[in-house]
């Protein structure tokens, strides 16, 4: 696909509802006594992977658009299937699950698609089996065999934080003896898994790096509407900022200042940013954003901010590459174990660009230059969603344009992304 460049970026967008909250509220909602109803479902190929599996589970899931109903099987309701259950491209589905199935009788295959099936999975059946689970991996990987039963409580300790792993760990916990499971991070993640298991009744205590939740005999059905994603917003927030001239609103954007770090780090580069209408839904803060084009200025991300725009950093990388001076991300090891080695896709994402970008074992460092790169390159998607989203912003703001290789794994998270982006785009 031929990305053209863009002169401005101006109008009102609504992104579609967030990928991380829609995986959660077709989970919980499985295992609810009753019929949730979830508005502003975020359908994608991963989430229609989790609908897909928890269907193949028992559970009675009907999506129409942002609408999805669900029919929950109770607590400890899921059967076995008759087949592997099939995760696609989704790490989330892949690792929370577990926490759910572990508190099952029965014997339960996950397997992926090539990118999920590279991706670590120990660092679920680790806890997992300190609680009594019988869990499998493939040299660490995908396919993931998971033999649930009675569960002990545990106090883990997360080496990396990862709200993949906590919340694996906190849905195990549901089904745990009769005092709480513990979660502690480095650093603390999103917390959408917390917010949510309390809109369904759980009881929870929180601290900023730990969570600890008590085994329930029920979950209440929900009734939520799912603010969008900040993560897809951050594209066209990254376009309007780069792009002179541009005026583009953003409604209904969640910002759970666990997702925003990636606004944090720009407002500080010198970027225009309001956020107003704050409100609450389904218990996370949303607002809308109105974003100017503004000229940045270098800065550091450091290894405690990372987790807030982890999905963000390819991103920020096109960011530090139009500012003023050189920008560093420290810390940010994780990156390599995402969709793709998304230090060395990024890398080789920005350099047809003519971006100099250097890669470090845990991070990047980006030369600025405060004008369109010129582009006129290839870009290598390399299967990975942020990337293709990656690609096509820095087309847009390029001198040449670019040919992304590999448009569709946008898809993964947001089907949309391209006719957004070219509702927006003036050239
Ligand atoms: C996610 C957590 C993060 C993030 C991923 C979604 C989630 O992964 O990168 O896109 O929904 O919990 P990790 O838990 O591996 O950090």
């Amino acid at each position: 696909m031929k990305i053209e460049p863009a002169g401005t970026v101006r109008g009102d967008i609504a992104v579609p509802g967030d990928k991380s909250i829609s995986h959660r509220a077709l989970l919980l909602a499985a295992i609810a006594d009753g019929e949730s109803e979830i508005d502003g479902f975020g359908a994608s190929e991963d989430t229609l992977s989790t609908a897909a599996a928890l269907r193949a589970l028992g559970a009675d899931v009907s999506v129409e658009g942002e609408r999805v109903r669900v029919g929950g099987v109770g607590l400890r309701g899921l059967r076995e299937p008759a087949e592997p259950l099939d995760c696609g491209n989704a790490g989330t589905l892949m690792r929370l699950l577990p926490g759910m199935l572990a508190g099952h009788e029965g014997r339960f295959e996950l397997t992926g698609d090539e990118s999920l099936s590279s991706r670590p999975m120990e660092r679920v059946a680790e806890p997992l089996r300190a609680m009594g689970a019988h869990v499998e991996t493939t040299d660490g990987h995908a396919p993931l065999v998971v033999e649930g039963g009675a569960l002990a409580p545990v106090r883990w300790e997360l080496p990396v934080a990862s709200a993949q792993v906590k919340s694996c760990v906190l849905l195990a916990g549901l089904y745990a003896g009769d005092g709480p499971t513990t979660a502690v991070e480095p650093f603390p993640s999103r917390d959408h898994t917390e917010r949510l298991l309390e809109v369904a009744g759980v009881r929870l205590r929180r601290k900023p790096r730990e969570a600890a939740v008590w085994p329930t005999e029920r979950l209440r059905p929900l009734s939520l509407e799912i603010p969008g994603d900040f993560s897809s917003a951050a594209p066209f927030v990254l376009a309007a900022t780069l792009l002179a001239g541009s005026e583009v609103r953003l409604h209904g954007v969640g910002t759970n200042p666990t997702r925003t770090g990636f606004l944090a780090v720009l407002e500080r580069m010198g970027a225009r940013v309001a956020v107003f209408n704050r409100r609450v839904a389904g218990g996370e803060p949303v607002a809308d954003l109105e974003v100017h084009s503004a000229e940045l200025t270098a800065t550091e991300v450091r290894e405690e901010e990372v987790p807030a725009l982890l999905d963000e950093l390819p991103l920020f990388a096109l960011a530090a590459a139009m500012a003023h001076g050189d920008s560093v991300v420290r810390g940010a090891a994780e990156l390599r174990v995402k969709e793709s080695d998304r230090l060395e896709t990024v890398k080789d994402a920005l350099r047809p660009l003519g971006v100099r970008i250097e890669t470090r074992h845990d991070g990047l460092r980006v030369r600025g230059v405060p004008s369109r790169p010129k582009g006129g390159g290839v870009v290598e998607v390399a299967g990975d969603h942020r990337i293709a989203m990656l690609g096509a912003i820095a087309g847009l703001v390029s001198r040449e344009g670019v040919e992304l290789r590999g448009a569709e794994s946008a898809a993964v998270s947001f089907p949309d992304f391209f006719a957004m982006l070219d509702s927006l785009a003036l050239r």
